[in-house]
């Protein structure tokens, strides 16, 4: 049975436009190649697509620099490919969130281009953070960017504007009603043209405070918000705990101003997830409550080791924490922005992982891709194309990894993606990864995907909370299994790097890798897997 609304325990499938498929050969992604596609979307048995931005836009952080947030950008289509590809999901079955980028436009939005020639004190620039410079020239604050570099670019008349991503993304000012009204203008659009709910990117940092005030380790606070930054953990939440520019109690009554309007489409049900990584987690909780969003994104598992204390711990804090506002939590393994989880953990964890979070109370996202088992693609400097490898001079990588087309058929590469140069280049070493391959492998991480999603679907859309069996308060020998139970489902992660005798009652449903043998009426578990049971 489905649990009702649509959106309390989904699975939701994250597409990067630019990377799914090219139906032109331009070696980009677009729109109606998601459309091509959408039959393969549904077969893995997901509930919902989520689309990062395709609206119009220079381009200059994969589309998150958005120029018109009401239109399409030509690189991906025109708005009749965005109808087509939503009634296309619908009459399949799948709903369709939409991302909407609140915290910026880009500079050639046309309220940017006006506040440029507006000038000084004027009603355009007051829909931005424009400041004059300090006496000495510099500019109004010391913040760092997250993409590196200054958040502050000087124009001609030598005022600053923020940026807190690239120069090319200024910061909006909500603090102006105008900016609030243009964005309910785009949600209404985005919502008549039928989407079903959006992503909202930096849904915690529209709302600026003490915007002229220094901070004492500005470049250690942007490294410590970067998914893609390796940091000691004790570190990064001691900077985490006080980001003048994220969390600011203001953001909250936006939400409430779009829950209404978000209710004001009846059974339509229109849902909205926030990206808003806040510290202590507790925070998180204020954007679900009743009245606001429906969902905000557990980003701890993007960073969590495969460590059964480190895990037990982000997901038992999570579902305790949502709970404390009726809410469900969010599971997420890879994203854009994050390292792909078989690189990141090693591809044997990432599908126990996927198997362990997949039974879960709350809603899953996969980022497309990672149902193959990508890792990230191998990049050569001269590929790379995400502003922060440019803004830190190369000391950071980037995103660009994760952000590699997805293979789809046949032995060479680009394996079907385009008839083109894709925009970034696909190994050769995926021939065994593709999605025609994988479909023929029983083995595959493909296949344990969909089995996986199949009997979710079938035993636990709304089976209620979890029991833990094996965890660290249940004499748990350090890092090997950790298991619970929900409904008639045993669900065990054996993360030891040997196989694991326990007693589990039931039948096997799914092994992520492997095979559970009996020995002395226990149940084996194969390294590094993780296996569902029911009784
Ligand atoms: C979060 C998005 O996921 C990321 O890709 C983007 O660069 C920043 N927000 C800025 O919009």
């Amino acid at each position: 049975m489905k649990s009702s609304p649509w959106w309390k325990e989904a699975t939701i499938y994250q597409i990067y436009p630019r990377s799914f498929f090219d139906s032109n050969g331009d070696g980009e992604g677009d729109l109606p190649g998601i459309t091509s596609n959408l039959e393969y979307v549904q077969q893995l048995g997901v509930d919902a697509i989520w689309l990062s931005p395709f609206y119009t836009s220079p381009n200059k952080d994969g589309g998150y620099d958005v120029a018109d947030p009401r239109d399409v950008d030509p690189r991906f289509g025109d708005l009749e490919d965005a109808k087509k590809l939503i009634d296309r999901a619908h009459q399949l079955g799948l709903r369709v969130l939409a991302d909407i980028v609140p915290n910026h436009f880009s500079d050639q939005h046309i309220w940017f281009q006006a506040a440029l020639k507006a000038g000084r004190g004027s009603a355009e620039r007051a829909r931005f953070h424009f400041y004059d410079a300090n006496s000495d020239g510099t500019p109004p604050n010391n913040w760092i960017s997250l993409f590196g570099g200054p958040s502050w670019t000087q124009v001609e008349d030598g005022q600053y504007y923020l940026h807190l991503f690239d120069s090319s993304q200024p910061d909006l000012n909500w603090d102006n009603p105008e900016v609030n009204a243009d964005f309910e203008k785009t949600l209404h659009f985005w919502i008549d043209l039928g989407v079903d709910g959006f992503r909202i990117d930096v849904a915690h940092g529209l709302v600026k405070e003490d915007v002229l005030k220094n901070h004492p380790d500005p470049q250690g606070l942007s490294n410590a918000l970067r998914l893609d930054v390796d940091m000691d953990p004790e570190k990064r939440n001691s900077l985490l705990q006080s980001v003048p520019y994220f969390d600011r109690q203001g953001v909250h009554e936006i939400y409430r101003k779009w829950r209404l309007l978000f209710d004001s489409y009846g059974d339509r049900e229109i849902m909205a997830v926030a990206e808003a990584w806040v510290h202590p987690p507790v925070n998180a909780t204020r954007y679900v409550r009743p009245d606001e969003l429906h969902q905000v994104f557990n980003f701890d598992l993007l960073t969590a080791d495969f460590d059964a204390s480190v895990l037990y711990d982000v997901i038992d804090r999570s579902i305790n924490l949502n709970a404390t506002v009726n809410a469900l939590p969010t599971w997420a393994l890879s994203n854009h922005d994050s390292p792909r989880v078989a690189s990141r953990i090693g591809s044997d964890q990432a599908r126990a992982l996927a198997l362990f979070v997949f039974g879960l109370p709350g809603s899953t996202y996969i980022f497309a891709g990672q149902e193959l088992g990508l890792p990230d693609g191998e990049l050569a400097d001269s590929d790379r194309q995400d502003p922060s490898f440019f803004r830190t001079n190369g000391e950071i990588k980037g995103r660009d990894g994760a952000r590699v087309p997805i293979p789809w058929n046949g032995e060479i590469a680009p394996f079907g993606f385009s008839t083109g140069k894709p925009w970034l280049p696909i190994s050769q070493s995926w021939s065994e990864m593709t999605v025609e391959k994988e479909s023929n492998d029983a083995k595959s991480s493909l296949h344990l995907y969909k089995n996986a999603l199949a009997l979710r679907r079938e035993h636990l859309s709304s089976q209620g909370e979890i029991e833990w069996t094996e965890s660290p308060h249940h004499g748990l020998k350090s890092n090997e299994l950790l298991s619970y139970k929900r409904g008639a489902i045993s669900v065990i992660m054996n993360l030891s790097n040997e196989p694991q005798e326990c007693d589990v009652a039931g039948k096997l449903l799914v092994v992520s890798a492997g095979t559970v043998d009996a020995h002395n009426g226990k149940k084996v578990i194969p390294a590094r897997s993780c296996a569902w049971f029911i009784s």
